[in-house]
């Protein structure tokens, strides 16, 4: 496995297990942080030994969001020419079950992250939500598509309009995770039940994985492009620079809709 500064990529069994470390910034998802969580999946993707891959940041923090200091200062013209957001597409295309071992704060892109995964199980101090519109922003990964698929329209528009987080059981109860477990164990438990998912028939799992990716994703693209492309261009706005700055120098934004 190669050495890499933001993830610890290792094997357990049939199981790949990739965790976030960059605990100081709350796992916040730098573009090198992103690349090597899509490097360490795509390693496990091509390992034949491998038949599930576990995706976490331990029992603390699963991921505060993009890193928006490092995104503070980009134009729309940067973030489209960048297309850090691009590297999405590839998590997408693993066709290995993802199970994400969801404990502590799941923000903006860790919430995407998450539900861009095929299972979710949260730890009980899990705390769900997509607050980019604290920051004069809006999930730009698939949170406005995804959330909405999972809880419907009303309880998804009441989230990202507030940016309101949601505990492990209320996410239990809108669709979100498939089970809750106490922290020091939601990492075992995904590996347990990537463990089971490994003695299963790969062709079978896969398939199965790519049957409801249809039934969950189908037209998810158009969608997908349609939410990067607003989120792109709230970097034209004062009020994210506004928001964004404001949240790096720990202040209250003061938002003028320019
Ligand atoms: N980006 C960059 N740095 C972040 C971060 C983020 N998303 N989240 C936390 N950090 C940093 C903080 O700046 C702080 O760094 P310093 O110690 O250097 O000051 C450190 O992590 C610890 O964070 P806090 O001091 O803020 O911890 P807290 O316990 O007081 O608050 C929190 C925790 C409520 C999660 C708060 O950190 C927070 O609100 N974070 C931002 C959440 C957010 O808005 N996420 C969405 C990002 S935009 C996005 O994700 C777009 C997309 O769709 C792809």
């Amino acid at each position: 496995m190669p050495e890499y500064e933001y993830v610890l990529s290792r094997a357990d069994g049939g199981v790949g297990i990739v965790t976030l470390n960059r605990p100081k910034q709350l796992n916040a998802l730098a573009g090198q942080l992103m690349q090597e969580l899509v490097d360490a999946l795509e390693r496990h993707e091509a390992d034949p030994l491998i038949r599930a891959i576990v995706v976490t940041g331990g029992p603390t923090v699963f991921a505060a969001g993009a890193d928006i200091k490092e995104m503070a200062d980009s134009s729309a013209v940067d973030m489209l020419l960048r297309s850090r957001i691009g590297m999405w597409d590839r998590i997408r295309q693993v066709t290995k079950p993802l199970i994400a071992a969801v404990a502590g704060y799941a923000l903006g892109g860790g919430c995407e992250l998450a539900m861009a995964c095929d299972i979710i199980i949260a730890a009980e101090n899990a705390r769900f939500g997509q607050p980019e519109i604290n920051i004069g922003l809006i999930p730009g990964a698939g949170g406005t598509q995804r959330l909405t698929r999972t809880t419907g329209k009303f309880v998804a528009t009441d989230l990202v309009l507030t940016g309101r987080m949601l505990g492990a059981e209320e996410a239990f109860q809108r669709g979100l995770a498939a089970r809750v477990v106490p922290p020091e164990l939601v990492v075992d438990e995904a590996v347990r039940l990537g463990k089971e998912l490994a003695e299963k028939a790969p062709i079978s799992v896969r398939l199965a994985k790519e049957a409801i990716s249809h039934a969950f994703e189908r037209q998810l693209d158009e969608g997908i492009e349609f939410e990067r492309k607003l989120f792109y261009f709230l970097f034209a706005t004062q009020d994210a620079h506004e928001g964004m700055h404001a949240f790096a120098d720990k202040r209250q934004p003061t938002y003028a809709g320019q």
